[in-house]
């Protein structure tokens, strides 16, 4: 070995009296008057080694020169550290290596930042310019070692259960999968383009009609979307599909999958199954079909209060609440910022009531009958010191406002907390009122809504499961049509017939040759990465993620194009 015959952060006292040689960078370096020491960094850890001048005077002469993140091989004897110079915040903090021989194997120059963690970190644009120094922070390398490991877990499991991983194509036809494509110019065909999959949702259809019956992939996938912190527009995904399948095996499949990672990558023990409620219950308990269920401060319906005399109820959608108990002392400028809070969410408005000696206390309470006021507070169950805050408005903004609210106001466990979100409907209105798939228009209705397909369309149902954690949306699935004629059914309710029939002929083609049943779902990495990381932003478990506008620091991508490559593509800027 030229570099290295131990890693630094193995050693330990069973290595006591050995001679090795390391390689790494410089960490940190203190001059303690004659002797220097070096805290030196590989993958694997820190180990102190100790350059004194009555060992050998030329290396620690040598010595004297190094600075943080120069990369250096050294040669010396491991020895235990004297009595009282244990560092026990350190795996190797009982040892020390005098070192006898020092290589410099390159230099560094000056930092744009420190690497450590527990100072406060630049910021991100300047982690993300200098991408190569931020990963060499511990918790980055964490990150990005734990991805490895709940990757190769996830292999090891679906490899187990019979499954293939197959790769399906990065350039294809566009698929509708809600967010805007990337294209890639073709030379070959000027003026054609393909499209970076938004996911493999077409291709392991067809791999199903080809009968491999249990199909997974680890696929990139490629959105161009309004990104947010647990948004990318390349991202990855555990992608599943299995034929013979209903929702409970994919459920299952899915839940003893996510025992086995967190178990053995996390050493956390799970439990399964996982809770389910319906997307109409969760939007009516949490205002969101992505709960977070760590805490209570369910969503309660006040629809009674139309009734009452108070004008801002009058004639409203919906009249929901929700209660923050043990808030009820809070001052009037807090409960401003609340009513702030409530509008920046779309609403014109927020109500409040102080539970206060078993009666509820708000400048609006004249305005409401005695038993009106009593039932407020059975409906929440209210006790003294409780503050009970009210949305009247359009359903949507009700919601809305509610949920954020309640993630605004909770206070969750530190806990994995996992639910499954299920019978989302078949369609939904978007905001320029077009009627879209709510997940994706390959989605099987359930059978019993099948009647409604060409009437109230709104009502269908679909066969979906939605897996959240935390209040993470970390996956989304479903068992699909696999019946050409009904696909054909869904793309005539979606209004899209005859461009279905040219943009996905060869799908229909391929259900019309004996497709069997089949249903899948897609694990987002990143988002689940992010959630067992402890981290805010799906940007720390990417190695070499992009910014909000989508950009990439380091290498300052996208960049303009020279006129030659454009012309041999056949395009013109405009
Ligand atoms: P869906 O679009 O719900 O389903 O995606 C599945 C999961 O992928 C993650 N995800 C993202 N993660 C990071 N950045 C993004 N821009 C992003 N978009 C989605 C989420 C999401 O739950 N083909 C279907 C799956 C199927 O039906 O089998 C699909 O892609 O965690």
């Amino acid at each position: 070995m030229a570099y290295r015959t131990h890693y630094c952060g193995n050693l330990g006292l069973d290595d006591v009296g050995s001679s090795v040689s390391l390689s790494g960078w410089v960490h940190s370096r203190r001059d303690h008057g004659g002797v220097i020491f070096i805290d030196l960094r590989d993958i694997s850890g820190i180990v102190q080694v100790v350059f004194n001048p009555e060992i050998d005077s030329e290396t620690h002469i040598k010595a004297h020169s190094l600075r943080s993140e120069w990369v250096i091989k050294i040669e010396g004897k491991v020895s235990r550290r004297p009595k009282g110079t244990e560092n026990p915040n350190l795996k190797t903090g009982e040892i020390e290596v005098i070192v006898y021989s020092l290589s410099v194997l390159n230099e560094s120059r000056s930092l744009p930042f420190e690497i450590v963690d527990y100072t406060s970190l630049p910021k991100e644009e300047i982690r993300l310019k200098h991408r190569y120094l931020d990963l060499r922070r511990e918790n980055m390398q964490k990150n990005i070692i734990l991805r490895h490991r709940v990757i190769q877990r996830m292999r090891q499991f679906l490899d187990k259960q019979g499954f293939f991983e197959i790769e399906t194509p990065y350039l294809i036809r566009s698929t509708p999968e809600g967010a805007r494509d990337f294209l890639v110019p073709s030379r070959l065909s000027p003026g054609s383009f393909y499209a970076l999959p938004q996911s493999p949702q077409l291709f392991k259809q067809i791999l199903m009609v080809s009968g491999f019956e249990k199909y997974f992939q680890i696929a990139r996938c490629f959105r161009d979307e309004d990104l947010r912190a647990d948004r990318q527009p390349e991202f990855t995904q555990l992608d599943i599909e299995q034929s013979f399948v209903d929702e409970e095996d994919i459920m299952s499949l899915i839940e003893d999958l996510i025992k086995d990672v967190f178990e053995n990558v996390l050493n956390v023990s799970i439990k399964t199954p996982f809770p389910r409620i319906t997307y109409d219950i969760a939007m009516l308990r949490y205002g969101c079909d992505k709960p977070d269920t760590r805490f209570g401060m369910e969503i309660e319906d006040l629809g009674f209060l139309s009734s009452s005399d108070f004008n801002v109820f009058k004639g409203k959608e919906a009249i929901r609440g929700i209660n923050r108990k043990e808030m009820g002392d809070i001052s009037r400028s807090e409960i401003d910022s609340l009513i702030e809070f409530a509008k920046s969410c779309g609403a014109s408005g927020l109500c409040w009531f102080k539970v206060e000696e078993n009666s509820l206390q708000s400048p609006i309470a004249k305005f409401f009958k005695d038993d009106e006021l009593r039932k407020i507070k059975d409906v929440f169950l209210g006790e003294d010191s409780d503050l009970i805050l009210i949305v009247a408005d359009k359903l949507k903004v009700v919601c809305d406002t509610l949920s954020a609210l309640r993630l605004h106001l909770g206070k969750p466990k530190e806990d994995f907390e996992f639910l499954w979100i299920v019978e989302a409907p078949l369609f939904e209105y978007d905001e320029d009122g077009t009627l879209k798939p709510s997940h994706h228009p390959f989605t099987s209705p359930r059978d019993v809504d099948l009647p409604f397909l060409s009437k109230e369309k709104v009502k269908v149902k679909a066969k979906t499961y939605d897996v959240i954690l935390n209040g993470c949306e970390i996956g989304g699935g479903s068992i699909r049509i696999h019946k050409p004629d009904i696909q054909r059914m869904v793309f005539s309710a979606l209004g899209i017939k005859e461009l279905a029939e040219k943009e996905f002929g060869f799908l229909l083609d391929g259900l019309s040759f004996g497709a069997p049943p089949h249903g899948g779902i897609a694990l987002g990495i990143d988002r689940l990465l992010m959630v067992m990381a402890g981290c805010d932003s799906i940007r720390d478990v990417i190695a070499f993620p992009k910014t909000q506008t989508g950009t990439c620091l380091m290498t300052e991508s996208p960049t303009q194009i020279e006129n030659m490559q454009l012309k041999e593509l056949g395009i013109k800027i405009l």
